[in-house]
């Protein structure tokens, strides 16, 4: 299998490039912004069948550029995760009230969290196209579906997240018709220990704070069982369908 894993450096991307090591990938594509600074790289060093990319997501040059090498090193691909996900960095915290609402937050929000499937499947499409079964997926957020929104709060993420569902819904109808057997899903990993989920674990029982390995085996085994039938749907990592 041909795998990339956008985001592989740390958190949930690098336990999904572990899986994917794990699960007899013939090839590896792993990116992250600065690869070498990465825990991943130590783990998961480059070699023949491990080729690490620079990708910012929120960069166009970026996209274009790590699109360029994975398209010159194989002419298919069949399984492509991103991860990226930003809730709050440096100044930015995630809005609790409208004054806290901030354009240019929202706007990098959106671009970390939201474009980065579509965007690279314009690049990567003759990879994506043909016949063979592919896994397109993102990993999305519970958080980010409309009609689960009760609680309010987190305007920027949960925004993100809900475009990203329509982005990927939008993209699975446009595959169909270039790869009848392509999947493209979103995912929820469920609550998990990493960076992103630290300053908001305190109410979390035990139980339900997901190590990123369980949630990686939890989500390649989603993966596994969804095949072009299921196109276009939002799973949480126990394969429940969740509505958008
Ligand atoms: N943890 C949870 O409880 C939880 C719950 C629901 C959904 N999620 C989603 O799961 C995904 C992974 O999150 P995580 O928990 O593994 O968090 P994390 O450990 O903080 O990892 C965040 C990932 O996003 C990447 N990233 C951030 N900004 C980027 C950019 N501009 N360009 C490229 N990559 C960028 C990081 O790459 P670098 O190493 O290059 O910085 C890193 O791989 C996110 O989409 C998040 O929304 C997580």
């Amino acid at each position: 299998m041909h795998i990339l894993i956008q985001g592989a450096g740390r958190g949930i991307g690098l336990a999904l490039a572990q899986r994917a090591r794990a699960a007899g990938a013939s090839q590896l594509f792993l990116t992250a912004r600065d690869p070498q600074s990465a825990p991943g790289y130590d783990l998961l060093p480059p070699s023949d069948d491990v080729m690490w990319l620079t990708l910012d997501v929120t960069e166009p040059d970026s996209i274009a550029a790590a699109s360029t090498k994975v398209t010159a090193a194989t002419d298919q691909l069949d399984r492509v995760i991103f991860t990226a996900g930003m809730l709050q960095d440096g100044s930015i915290r995630p809005e609790k009230r409208i004054n806290d609402i901030d354009a240019d937050v929202l706007t990098r929000v959106f671009q970390t969290n939201a474009l980065a499937p579509v965007l690279m499947a314009r690049e990567l499409w003759p990879l994506l196209r043909g016949t063979h079964p592919l896994h397109y997926a993102a990993l999305s957020a519970r958080v980010g579906s409309i009609s689960d929104n009760a609680l309010g709060g987190w305007y920027a993420y949960r925004a993100s997240k809900a475009a990203l569902n329509q982005l990927m819904r939008t993209l699975s109808i446009e595959l169909a018709r270039a790869n009848p057997a392509a999947c493209v899903a979103s995912l929820h990993p469920g609550t998990v220990d990493t960076n992103l989920s630290r300053p908001f674990q305190a109410n979390v029982p035990a139980e339900k704070l997901f190590t990123a390995s369980y949630a990686a085996d939890c989500l390649w085994q989603v993966l596994d069982g969804l095949d072009a039938r299921m196109t276009g749907g939002f799973f949480a990592y126990d394969g429940s369908p969740i509505p958008f």
